[in-house]
Formats: structure tokens, sequence, C-alpha cells
């Protein structure tokens, strides 16, 4: 698959139309679920509605679709762009719960750091939001397209994913997620009615991992622990689960998980 085509039929114009469509989404906070064992999505019998601070870097398709879906969660969240200003009317759209900045004020404010970059992005960011990344739980969304991202795009394909953005974010508690979904189907199937699809995680660190599943709930879907980031190779660009959509059953069958 071309990069183009992961983003469907959504242009950078529909960047503020996003939270009309999500109006109708049922809200709700998923619990965090910091068990001994996160890789068990088991649920706590007291969900946490603790809002987490957000910041997103990379408020592109992915970026945008999910800023609105956590600020209907609950969730503050700072949008960011290396040209803030043009974010201004998307966060004014979702009210007092967003707002915008640069990259480095996204990863000041977030606890939580949405990476959603084309790939060949990671490695400056890793470098140069080093310091204000370090220890913080980071998702990260990019998938390496050589023809966009050049060289290390291959690198990072033999790789896999969880293992090349881990070097390039040293540091981080990462977790490989929302990568193998594409923007059109983030928007039009958050909150679906019936089993919602399913979202793939992987990520060594436990804490973060729980997080990830919150906040995959959040968004209106059901998270999918496949391992440790040796693992997100599974579900990376060209693999049989890659922008399918699954419900976790399905997914679970396809990856061999339990
Ligand atoms: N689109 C999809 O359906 C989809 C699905 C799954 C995964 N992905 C992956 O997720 C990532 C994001 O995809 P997308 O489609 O949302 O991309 P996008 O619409 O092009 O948005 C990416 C954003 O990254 C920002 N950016 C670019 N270079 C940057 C840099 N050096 N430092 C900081 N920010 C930078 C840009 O913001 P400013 O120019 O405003 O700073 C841009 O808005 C990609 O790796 C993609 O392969 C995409």
């Amino acid at each position: 698959m071309d990069w183009r085509e992961e983003r469907t039929m959504i242009s950078k114009t529909t960047r503020n139309g996003w939270l009309g469509r999500m109006a109708g989404a049922a809200l709700g906070l998923a619990a965090i679920a910091c068990t001994s064992s996160s890789q068990a999505a088991a649920p706590n019998p007291e969900p946490d509605s603790t809002p987490v601070k957000i910041g997103i870097i990379g408020t592109g398709h992915i970026g945008g679709a999910l800023a609105s879906l956590w600020v209907k969660s609950g969730h503050d969240v700072l949008l960011s762009s290396r040209h803030p200003d043009e974010l201004k009317s998307l966060a004014q759209s979702l009210g007092s719960k967003a707002r915008v900045g640069t990259p480095h004020d996204a990863a000041v404010f977030g606890d939580v750091v949405l990476l959603s970059v084309p790939y060949g992005a990671t490695p400056q960011v890793g470098h140069d939001l080093a310091h204000e990344l370090a220890g913080k739980i980071v998702l990260d969304t990019g998938n390496p397209y050589p023809a966009r991202d050049g060289q290390m795009a291959e690198e990072a394909r033999r790789k896999g994913t969880g293992v090349a953005s881990a070097e390039f974010l040293p540091g981080v508690r990462l977790v490989r997620a929302f990568n193998a979904i594409n923007s059109g189907s983030l928007a039009s199937e958050a909150h679906r009615a019936g089993e919602p699809m399913a979202i793939p995680l992987a990520g060594d660190d436990k804490e973060a991992l729980a997080v990830a599943q919150r906040l995959v709930k959040d968004a209106g879907f059901e998270p999918v622990v496949v391992g440790p980031l040796s693992r997100a190779k599974e579900f990376d660009v060209g693999t049989p689960v890659y922008v399918k959509l699954l419900t976790a059953p399905q997914l679970r069958k396809a990856l061999g998980l339990k």
C-alpha cells in the first residue's frame, strides 16, 4: 500500500470537520488496567475517570481524529504544529479541553504524547525533544514508507517498527498504537454499534500499555495487546491484519493470540 492510500478520502481541509461526525459517539471512560499483568485487558471495577493530559505531535489525519475522540471522552489535549496558528480553529471547535502549541509544548504538556508524524520525522523528534519526552508514555502511530521517508523506512520495515521506533525515541515509554487503522476508519468506526473494532498495541512497559488500552477504549475501539515492541512487526504495513477492520476476537485469531 502506498502511504497516500492510508488516508482514504479525508483531506487536510476536513481537519475541522471531525467533531461534528463524532457528535453521536458514545462517551465513557474505561479503566486504566494497572494490574500486575497489563497483557490482560481485565476490566477495572472502578473505572478511572481522571482526565489524561495528552500532547499531540503531528495533528494531521490521525492526530486530528484522535484529538477529537479524546476531547469528546473528557481528556485534555494540546494539539501541536510547527505552525500552531493553523490549528486554532480546530482547537476552538473542540472547546475548552483543547489548546494549541508547538511540538515542544505538546511534549511538555502531555503525560501521554501521541506521536503521529511522517515516519521520516521520528528521529528528529526523538532527538530534538529527548529531554521533554524522557520517561513519558508515547503512543507512536508512524508507518515507514520508503517513497516518503527514504532509506530509513526500509530499515525500519526490516527491523519492525517497534524495534526501530524505540531506537529513534530512547528513554520514552513507547507503545505502538493506531498505526494499523486508516484515518477514515478511525473517524467512522469509533464507538460503532455492536462489537468494537480492534486496535493492536505493542509495548515493553506494562503501565504504558495499560494507559494505551484505556485511551484506545476511550477513543471507541477495543485494545488488543499483541506483545512487546519486538512483536509490533506483526501489525506493520504489509501484514495480513494491516488496515483490516477486525473485531478483537478476529484480530486475536489472525495473530494466533489467546
Ligand atoms: N493517514 C492514515 O490513515 C494513517 C494510518 C495509520 C498510520 N499512519 C501513519 O501515522 C503518521 C501520521 O499520518 P497522517 O496521515 O496523520 O499524517 P499527516 O496528515 O501528514 O500529518 C502529519 C503531521 O505531522 C506533522 N509533522 C511533519 N513533520 C514534522 C516534524 N518534523 N516535526 C513535527 N511535526 C511534523 C505535520 O504537522 P505540521 O506541518 O502542522 O507541523 C503534519 O500535520 C504517519 O507516519 C502515517 O504513515 C497514517
